[in-house]
């Protein structure tokens, strides 16, 4: 049985310190992935890390994963809010998925406000810029853990 956890960051998301910097802050992507890795060391748990920009190979890595890890933690970027190939992707692997967003999408535009990864995911956790990644990591480690 598997006790990695894949973490899976979306679209765009190459480009934090750089992108948005009043909505994503100045952080960038590997300063969030150090973060990530000491949680895991602290939890003694492994993690994988990956960015993809594009919606196919997203599936293909969540796809691959369904032997390999034993629960996902993503931030599926724009394609939270249209991708239907994600979220089946999702429920096809069925292993634990948390969906962690940096900003808080409710609090945005309104079509940031429906995600079709929800019904797919274990829980959301939304708002709370880097730190959105190391509860998520928290919380899927809980999953596993059940
Ligand atoms: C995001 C929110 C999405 O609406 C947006 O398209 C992103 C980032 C976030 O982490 O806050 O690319 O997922």
């Amino acid at each position: 049985m598997p006790s990695k956890i894949l973490i899976v960051h979306g679209p765009n998301l190459n480009m934090l310190g750089e992108r948005e910097i009043n909505v994503y802050g100045k952080f960038t992507l590997d300063e969030i992935n150090r973060d990530l890795q000491a949680k895991a060391k602290e939890l003694g748990v492994e993690i994988e890390t990956v960015q993809l920009n594009g919606e196919g190979e997203m599936v293909d890595a969540l796809q691959q994963a369904k032997n390999k890890f034993a629960a996902i933690v993503i931030n599926p970027g724009a394609y939270t809010h249209y991708s239907i190939a994600i979220r089946d992707a999702l429920a096809a692997i069925s292993l634990p998925v948390v969906e962690v967003h940096l900003s808080n999408i409710y609090a945005r535009e309104e079509f940031r406000h429906k995600s079709v990864i929800a019904p797919v995911a274990a829980g959301q956790v939304t708002g709370f810029g880097k730190n959105s990644y190391v509860l998520g990591l928290m919380a899927a480690v809980s999953l596993i853990k059940k």
